[in-house]
C-alpha cells in the first residue's frame, strides 16, 4: 500500500490529529513532515484526552512506527517532555515506536529568544507566532548555520554548537533589539542530558520510509498547521516558516510523488484561525462566540499549544477550492459539524467581491483579501443535537444539504464526517 498524506485544508487546527487517528489504523508508519511544536493535536481515546505537540498522533495505535521527518524541526526538551507524558498515560514511546530523522534540525534556546523578541519587535504588527522558536529555526536551516539532530549523538561536541549558536543568538539579539546575551547555561546542561537520552531513537528516517514503501506498507503522512499557513502558498508573511502543504510531506519525508495514492484534506465545517492576519469571513460578535465555545471543554476553539481563543467565521469555499487544489486533495474529511447545530441559517463563502469584480480565485496579496468582501450562499440550519448519529442518513436533511453542498463546490468526495470529539463519533458516508 502506497503513502496517503493527510493536510489541513485550512488555517490549521482543523482537526488532523484525530483524522490521522482513523486513518492510521491501517498503516504501519505515520509519519510528521514538517513543523515543530507549534503544531497542536487533540485525541481523545475512551476517556482520556491526549494532546500532542510533537510526536505524531499515530502513537496512539500500538502497531504504528512513528518518525518525526527530515523536514521538522525538534525542541528536545519538548519531545521528552511528550515521550513522559505519553508513558504517565500508559503509552510506552521506545526507539521502535519512534525514529527522528537524523538530518531534522534542533530548536535551540537561541531560537526561543529570538522568536519572542522578533514578535515583541514588530508589536501590532506581531505574526502571532507561538514563540517555540519555528521560524528562528527554520531561518537557521536555510541559512546553513542550524544544528542538524544527528549532531546529538556526540554529546560533547552537540554542548560546543549549542554554545555557538547561543553566543551567535545573543549577538544578534543585541544588536537587533537592544536585548540582553542569552543565559542560557543552565539549558544547554539540559539539552545535552536530553541528547543521551534521545540518541536511541535517531535514525535514518529516509531509508526507513523507501524501504517500508518498497516493501507495500502503508505510510502515513501527517501534515501539521494548514494550507493557508504554508510559507510560499500561505498569506505571507501571517504563515509559519513550513510547508504544511502535500508537496511538503514528499521533501520533508524524502520520497517521490508517484509513491502517493491519496492526499485527505482536512476542514472543518467552519473556518478558524489564530495569529493574525486578513479572515474574510470572520465573525466578531455573538455568532464567532457560539462557534468558539466557552474553553470550558477541550473541544472548544482555543489553541492547544497556546491557549488562544480562535477567531471564528463561516466556512469559505474560496480557501477550500484552493486547497484542493494546491495539494490535489482526492477526499476530504469534515470535522466538528455538530457545532453547528441551532444556527437557523448557515453561510458559505463561495467567492469575494474585490474592488468592484467578483473572484473565485483566492488574492495573494494581504491587502487584498483584506478588502475581500465574501459573497455568501445562504442554507437552512438545524436544531437537532447531531452527536450521537452514525450513519449518514440519520442526519437531519439540511445537515445533510450542507455537507452535500461542501462535497459539490470541492468536486471531491467527503470520506468522514466528525460530530464530536471521541474517536467514535464519526460518520463514514
Ligand atoms: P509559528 O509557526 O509559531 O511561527 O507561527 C506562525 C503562524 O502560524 C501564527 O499565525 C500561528 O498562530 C500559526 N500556527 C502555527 N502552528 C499552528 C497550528 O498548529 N495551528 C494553527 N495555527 C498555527
Amino acid at each position: 500500500m502506497p503513502a496517503t498524506i493527510v493536510v489541513g485544508a485550512e488555517w490549521g487546527d482543523e482537526g488532523k490529529g484525530r483524522a490521522v487517528d482513523w486513518l492510521a489504523a491501517d498503516a504501519e508508519i505515520v509519519a510528521r513532515y514538517a513543523g515543530g511544536d507549534n503544531a497542536g493535536h487533540t485525541v481523545r481515546v475512551g476517556g482520556t484526552t491526549f494532546k500532542l505537540h510533537l510526536i505524531p498522533s499515530g502513537i496512539l495505535h500500538p502497531g504504528v512506527t512513528c518518525i518525526l521527518g527530515t523536514g521538522t524541526v525538534v525542541n528536545p526538551l519538548i519531545l521528552l517532555h511528550e515521550m513522559d507524558y505519553l508513558h504517565e498515560r500508559g503509552i510506552e514511546v521506545t526507539p521502535a515506536r519512534l525514529m527522528i530523522d537524523a538530518r531534522a534540525h534542533v530548536i535551540t534556546p537561541a531560537h526561543l529568544a529570538l522568536d519572542g523578541a522578533s514578535e515583541a519587535a514588530l508589536g501590532v504588527e506581531a505574526i502571532g507566532t507561538t514563540k517555540r522558536g519555528i521560524g528562528p529555526a527554520y531561518a537557521s536551516k536555510m541559512s546553513r548555520t542550524g544544528i542538524r539532530i544527528h549532531a546529538m549523538r556526540d554529546p560533547e561536541q552537540f554542548g560546543d554548537l549549542l554554545e555557538k549558536a547561543v553566543a551567535e543568538g545573543s549577538r544578534a539579539l543585541q544588536a537587533l533589539y537592544n536585548q540582553p546575551a542569552i543565559d542560557a547555561k543552565a539549558l544547554i546542561g539540559q539539552y545535552v542530558d536530553a541528547s543521551r537520552r534521545l540518541a536511541p531513537y535517531i535514525g535514518d528516517g529516509v531509508t526507513f520510509i523507501q524501504d517500508a514503501l518498497d516493501a507495500g506498507k502503508h505510510v502515513l503522512c501527517e501534515g501539521a498547521q494548514g494550507t493557508l499557513l504554508d510559507i510560499d502558498h500561505g498569506m505571507y508573511p501571517f504563515v509559519t516558516s513550513s510547508h504544511p502543504t502535500s508537496g511538503g510531506a514528499l521533501i520533508g519525508l524524502g520520497f517521490g510523488p508517484r509513491e502517493v495514492d491519496r492526499v485527505v484534506g482536512v476542514a472543518k465545517a467552519f473556518s478558524t484561525r489564530v495569529g493574525s492576519g486578513p479572515f474574510p469571513t470572520e465573525l466578531d460578535g455573538p455568532l464567532g462566540d457560539r462557534l468558539r465555545g466557552t474553553g470550558e471543554n477541550p473541544w472548544d476553539e482555543f489553541g492547544t499549544t497556546t491557549g488562544r481563543p480562535r477567531r471564528c467565521g463561516w466556512l469559505d469555499a474560496v480557501v477550500l477550492r484552493y486547497a484542493t487544489r494546491l495539494n490535489g486533495l482526492t477526499e476530504l474529511i469534515l470535522n466538528k459539524l455538530d457545532v453547528l447545530g441551532g444556527f437557523e441559517t448557515l453561510k458559505i463563502a463561495v467567492a469575494y467581491d474585490l474592488d468592484g469584480k467578483r473572484t473565485t480565485a483566492l488574492p495573494y496579496d494581504l491587502s487584498a483579501l483584506g478588502r475581500a468582501v465574501p459573497v455568501y450562499e445562504v442554507l437552512p440550519g438545524w436544531t437537532e443535537n447531531i452527536s450521537s448519529v452514525r450513519n449518514l442518513e440519520d442526519l437531519p436533511e439540511e445537515a445533510r444539504r450542507y455537507v452535500a453542498r461542501i462535497q459539490e463546490i470541492m468536486g471531491i468526495p467527503i470520506i468522514a464526517i466528525g460530530v464530536g470529539p471521541a474517536r467514535d463519533q464519526v460518520i463514514l458516508p
